[in-house]
């Protein structure tokens, strides 16, 4: 085990070796019996992204609390994918739960408009670089599909260069092997056109396609290198060709910086998609960006029913809040570099020369890989059993995505999970 600094900063490396028989591997029956059911209810049993990873693994989970989960068995996990994303402060917020039921008491719906649209609005206008105006929405797909439909009505153009995951919708299905055969017709994602993350592959880009294009999104988590400078450089290429810059910060925004990543590299885009980290949970999303284009939505209606139900916006409030006031970047950061550092010295102790964490970009959103160059898709065999053997002792890590870290992990909570990683490492090296 290793315990890489004390709670006052303080470096300090502890070592206590532990033997495969003080931990004891869950078991996940009642899962399992649940999974069973629902396939008779559920196409394919579950909901896309939260399917089983392993065959041994935990289903269903019936509470959740700070960094910590529950599941229908009564295995306790420490949580390091943060319900993909969304809980920034911790799963169960006081604060945030609180502020939701007020608004229920006095109903969340109304046949118009609840003011605290107007106190949220306020708020990102004053922490997002690019904000003046605010729409909002329900989810990030829904506000990238909006942003893209309002680039094109601005520009009159249709091509969109991108770099990055931006949803599930038709439009952005381009590279994930699907054609009409899926339900998705080739002309929603042909003028989508990818570029590698740097201005000189969109420079080239532009340069090699006739149509001119409306907008230039990117996904700060995906745009690499993350520097002012490439960034600043896209969005000179962007305009120079009259496209708009959208910055899809659905996975970047209020973790990098309260601002988002386009207040941590100082580049502002036109228009920047938000939802994640904004409510806690919650689902909201929103689009914002510079008035003048903002006014577009007028023109092209991209609203919902449910757009405006005031209890997600009531969360996001209270959860912008709180990370105003307690800093709570600074702690993400901190807690995600602890992990960091705790797994590379967990490779180290272990002599693996394979597997390797880091910030991505920031250590807030961090990686932990057998090969960072297949990011998501790694498929070393050590890598799966690593991660699989990680969740059947206890720790919710996942081989197939970036990890999360929110506010209420705390040092001893990444010290807990080294732990488990310290333990599954040494299993790991024995097998492979
Ligand atoms: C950068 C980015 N954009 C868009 C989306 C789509 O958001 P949602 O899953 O809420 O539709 C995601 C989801 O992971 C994302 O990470």
């Amino acid at each position: 085990m290793q315990k890489v600094s004390t709670e006052n900063g303080a470096t300090q490396v502890v070592k206590i070796r532990q033997s495969d028989n003080v931990r004891k591997a869950y078991t996940f029956s009642e899962s399992k019996r649940l999974w069973q059911e629902a396939q008779q209810l559920i196409p394919g049993g579950s909901q896309g992204t939260r399917s089983p990873m392993y065959p041994d693994f935990p289903n269903y989970f019936s509470r959740a609390k700070g960094c910590r989960m529950w599941d229908v068995d009564g295995n306790e996990f420490i949580d390091l994918l943060c319900s993909i994303g969304p809980i920034i402060l911790g799963y169960a917020y006081d604060r945030v739960d609180n502020a939701v039921k007020t608004v229920i008491d006095n109903s969340f719906q109304s046949s118009g408009n609840h003011p605290v649209q107007l106190e949220l609005s306020k708020l990102l206008i004053e922490l997002i670089p690019c904000a003046e105006r605010v729409r909002f929405l329900k989810t990030g797909t829904e506000a990238t599909m909006a942003a893209a439909r309002l680039a094109r009505h601005i520009t009159g153009r249709t091509n969109i260069a991108h770099c990055g995951y931006h949803g599930w919708t038709d439009m952005w299905r381009r590279g994930y092997g699907v054609d009409n055969s899926c339900g998705v017709h080739k002309g929603t994602w042909e003028p989508i056109l990818p570029f590698n993350g740097t201005a000189e592959s969109l420079e080239e880009l532009f340069k090699k396609t006739t149509e001119k294009f409306a907008a230039v999104f990117l996904c700060p988590v995906d745009t690499k290198p993350f520097t002012k400078e490439n960034y600043q450089n896209i969005v000179d290429v962007a305009h120079k060709h009259g496209a708009l810059v959208i910055f899809d910060e659905i996975k970047s925004g209020f973790r990098t910086a309260l601002g988002g990543a386009q207040e941590l590299l100082g580049v502002t885009p036109d228009i920047t998609t938000l939802s994640k980290g904004l409510g806690n949970g919650y689902p909201i999303a929103a689009v914002v960006g510079k008035a003048e284009y903002m006014e577009g939505m007028t023109k092209t209606p991209t609203i919902g029913t449910f757009s405006v139900e005031a209890l997600s916006i009531t969360a996001a409030l209270a959860t912008l809040k709180e990370l105003k006031e307690k800093n709570v970047v600074e702690h993400l950061w901190r807690v995600g570099q602890r992990l960091i550092d705790g797994l590379n010295q967990i490779c180290r102790d272990y002599n693996m020369d394979g597997p390797v964490a880091f910030a991505d970009p920031v250590p807030s959103i961090f990686r932990f890989t057998w090969d960072p160059k297949m990011g998501n898709n790694c498929t070393h065999p050590a890598h799966n059993y690593f991660f699989g053997e990680c969740i059947r002792y206890g720790l919710f890590f996942s081989n197939w995505h970036v990890g999360f870290v929110n506010y209420s992990h705390s040092n001893k909570d990444i010290d807990e999970a080294l732990d488990i990683c310290d333990f599954v490492m040494a299993k790991t090296k024995r097998k492979f």
